[in-house]
């Protein structure tokens, strides 16, 4: 069996699509256009291209984009003050504040501060609760684009056996709710589980969301399994590995994701339509 390519970047791109559409349309109507505010504190370069590229995203969507760039010395009530200005600005449907945070700042304080309706990141307890209850709002990017990824290659997820590698607070444990949600079994592995390999020996649809490239044997997966690969890291020569042996694991996978390519292009539209979401179901 050679694997199905899962195109993470052409189907972001044709999300991307529409959700220009209904903001040009929003344009003809007179209404308010969806607003985004991107706060990077500190000069990392990783979050500086991350940054960029969400402004980018905003400018191709149509969307206002209200990025601030705040000085690695930013006290934490310099910052909890700028979030509850924009908590209170009716321009603005949608709060990201960059992680990680300096030392200094609190990233939980911070997740908290931002009003859960404009929490596009879906990171604050309140969404994170919402999910658990399986009444979701605004839920985590990377577990959203990966549901996307899915549904849009199976009719159903029902009874499907669910490894998801890798639990942590923003990407596996959400991603594991979320599989529970439409009806997988779901097993969580992490550091301290013993039989990682005969959990992903059992699953039809294998999530990685661990940054250790090759971690996952090709060998180790189901004939025909659906491999969802969210681990990206770069090598010793800059070239972007996923979690996942890639052309090995293709021979036997039904469908699978590339790295890059993949999820990465579906996190970040999914925080695009997280902003849209906010705009209509609570700010409009
Ligand atoms: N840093 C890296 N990825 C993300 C993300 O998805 N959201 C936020 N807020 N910070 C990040």
């Amino acid at each position: 069996m050679t694997a199905r390519i899962i195109d993470g970047k052409a189907i972001a791109a044709s999300i991307r699509h529409d959700l220009k559409k209904v903001v040009d349309e929003m344009k003809v109507k007179g209404e308010r256009i969806p607003g985004l505010a991107v706060i990077l504190v500190g000069n990392d370069p990783a979050s500086n291209v991350y940054v960029r590229g969400k402004r980018r995203d905003c400018e191709e969507v149509g969307f206002k984009s209200d990025s601030r760039s705040l000085n690695a010395t930013t006290t934490e009530a310099e910052l909890l003050g700028m979030i509850e200005a924009l908590n209170n600005d009716p321009t603005i449907d949608g709060i990201l504040v960059q992680l990680p945070l300096p030392e200094h700042i609190d990233p939980l304080a911070v997740m908290e501060a931002i009003h859960p309706n404009k929490d596009v990141d879906g990171f604050h307890p309140y969404n994170v609760g919402r999910l658990v209850l399986r009444h979701p709002g605004l839920r985590p990017c990377t577990p959203m684009g990966v549901m996307e990824l899915l549904n849009r290659t199976h009719d159903s997820l029902l009874g499907m056996d669910a490894t998801v590698i890798g639990v942590s607070n923003h990407v596996g444990r959400p991603m594991a709710l979320e599989l529970l949600l439409q009806g997988c079994s779901v097993a969580a592995t992490h550091r301290f589980t013993n039989k990682t390999e005969e959990y992903v020996r059992y699953a039809d649809i294998v999530i990685s969301a661990v940054g250790i490239p090759g971690l996952i044997k090709g060998e180790w997966i189901k004939p025909g399994a659906t491999v969802i690969d969210v681990g990206i890291t770069r090598d010793a020569n800059g070239k972007l590995k996923g979690d996942v042996e890639f052309e090995e694991a293709s021979k036997r996978a039904g469908w699978i994701t590339p790295v890059p390519g993949g999820v990465g292009p579906m996190t970040r539209v999914s925080m695009l339509q997280n902003v849209l979401y906010a705009k209509q179901h609570f700010h409009s």
